[in-house]
């Protein structure tokens, strides 16, 4: 059992993004091993169908399911909401979407039952936010937004550019005028944008992470299935992405908050 414990948690998304879910892992969880992919090479899923998105996540899970993870933690908003069970369905081992943690952390903050929901546009068009929300609340009411230039903004390291401020605010208008009080940033990429995202929202409405709300739930789920890593070393973390690593290494250590060490290069589904 302690060598299944010490086996890394497996984390995949379509790129980049899912570095924020391990910066919130590692915050929560300073001695787990974590193995991650990023499908540089295909990136964006945001923007392609159901279909490929789900073909590109049975080939994903392949790749990490080869790495002997314990469990498996899918970064991306996209493929959560319209791939979690093909995802379920290759892992057989405990696998957790970022949509229901932070659908369910956003029901726990809301006060009017009015949640807006940014995100990218398959992530919006597959109402999987509203639905976990409806699941865990019928009355609470759902107002959503597909922001797709957030992504490129967040990846261009514009941060605090007046861009991005202006866009906000624009993305943001139709969601305030539903008089939201709490707003789930329902992708990857959005916590890098999230002073630009909370000056443009204002004071009164909570920004939900569904990367940190995740974390949480990962907690959760390593105790309930006794995988804790009982070693108090310094964590394996080992990165691996299906284009060449250059411009992963270089935008990654922002979304990640730390060094990263050697990326190496994967090929997945033919790329
Ligand atoms: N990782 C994606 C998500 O969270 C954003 C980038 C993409 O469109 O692939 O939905």
């Amino acid at each position: 059992m302690i060598a299944l414990r010490q086996k890394p948690i497996g984390v995949f998304d379509s790129g980049i993004g899912g570095l924020t879910v391990v910066h919130a892992l590692t915050e929560c969880f300073p001695h787990e091993n974590i193995v991650y992919f990023g499908d540089t090479a295909r990136v964006p899923y945001g923007s392609k169908s159901p279909q490929v998105v789900r073909e590109y996540a049975a080939q994903d899970i392949d790749f990490l399911l080869g790495n002997d993870v314990k469990m498996v933690v899918v970064a991306c908003n996209t493929v959560s909401a319209v791939a979690l069970d093909v995802v379920q369905k290759h892992a057989h081992m405990p696998v957790i979407g970022v949509i229901v943690p932070g659908a369910a952390a956003a029901v726990h903050s809301t006060r009017n039952k009015r949640i807006g929901i940014i995100g990218t546009r398959a992530t919006v068009n597959s109402r999987a936010y509203a639905h976990a929300i409806r699941q865990i609340d019928p009355d609470v009411q759902v107002f959503s937004q597909a922001c797709p230039l957030f992504v490129p903004l967040a990846e261009e390291g514009l941060t605090d550019h007046q861009a991005t401020a202006l866009i906000a605010k624009e993305y943001l208008f139709p969601l305030l005028l539903e008089k939201i009080d709490t707003l789930i940033l329902g992708c990857t990429h959005y916590p890098v944008l999230r002073t630009a995202i909370a000056a443009a929202a204002g004071t009164a409405i909570t920004l939900i992470d569904s990367g940190a709300a995740t974390a949480v739930e990962v907690g959760h789920l390593l105790d309930t299935t006794d995988l804790r890593n009982p070693s108090a070393q310094k964590p394996n973390l080992r990165f691996f992405v299906s284009d060449i690593p250059a411009k992963f290494t270089e935008v990654g250590e922002r979304f990640l908050g730390q060094r990263m060490g050697m990326v190496r290069r994967a090929a997945v589904g033919g790329v």
